[in-house]
């Protein structure tokens, strides 16, 4: 059977010059891109698929995933690495700043006028680490399932635009690569400045679960300090919803 476009094109991103995407293995369908990686990839692969039909989300969620829309793909990184979800999220947000500028919802969502267009989802098994990112790119509206509609942007409808799906990889996987090299040489510290500004929460009015309070500070893990009512709560983990507006 001939190769789609779509293999073809990511296929030719594979790079001697990087680390991350030195071999990139593309599917037309597959069931999840992490779950490949996990089971089958090697350091540096990145597996890019136009469809998951088992696309997987944080905290058991699913991802939506249907051809032509988006960018669903997995590298694979040498470790478990401090940092890696933020650093992943800051890498996406460089990659289309020059022509959209993603807030980061804490700890790792990217939303554009409060709506999200891109979920990341680490995992790690065996010593190897997925780096999962669903970036949504040409969805309207309508393409997306009703229950999402309210909450969920594509780069296209956020920010207008053509925007072309290899060169975006291209540019997430460079940006991807760059942060991850500041980790590996300098620890979390090189980019938690970085991450902690483009995340914008100090002095925001938040929930998490049954907590509320006002942010005082993101510290040296990247959890969040709030200030509630009943005292001063950590938070490493779990949504967190903004109660003073998007
Ligand atoms: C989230 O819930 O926000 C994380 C979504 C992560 C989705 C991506 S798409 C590519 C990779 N493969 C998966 O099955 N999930 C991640």
């Amino acid at each position: 059977m001939n190769e789609s476009t779509f293999c073809i094109e990511m296929k030719n991103l594979a790079s001697d010059g990087r680390q991350i995407g030195c071999r990139v293995i593309p599917f037309d369908t597959i069931d999840s891109t992490n779950t490949y990686a996990l089971r089958e990839g090697q350091l540096g692969d990145v597996i890019v698929a136009d469809r998951q039909t088992l696309g997987r989300g944080r905290v058991g969620r699913t991802w939506f995933s249907e051809p032509g829309l988006g960018l669903w793909f997995t590298a694979v990184v040498a470790e478990p690495t401090e940092g890696l979800t933020f650093a992943s999220a800051l890498a996406v947000r460089e990659a289309v700043a020059d022509r959209c500028a993603l807030q980061i919802k804490w700890p790792n969502d990217l939303l554009y006028k409060g709506k999200k267009v891109c979920g990341i989802l680490v995992e790690n098994r065996n010593g190897a680490t997925a780096v999962g990112i669903g970036l949504n790119v040409h969805h309207r509206r309508e393409d997306f399932p009703e229950e999402l509609r309210e909450k969920a942007g594509s780069l296209s409808s956020v920010a207008g635009g053509e925007w072309d799906r290899a060169a975006l990889l291209r540019d997430v996987l460079n940006a991807l690569d760059r942060k991850v090299m500041l980790l590996t040489s300098g620890g979390f510290e090189t980019i938690r400045r970085d991450w902690a500004d483009a995340c914008n929460l100090i002095g925001r009015r938040i929930r998490n679960g049954a907590l509320e309070g006002v942010v005082t500070e993101i510290d040296g893990r990247g959890a969040i300090i709030l200030d509630t009512p009943s005292g001063v709560e950590r938070i490493i983990s779990g949504e967190i919803g903004f109660l003073d507006g998007d």
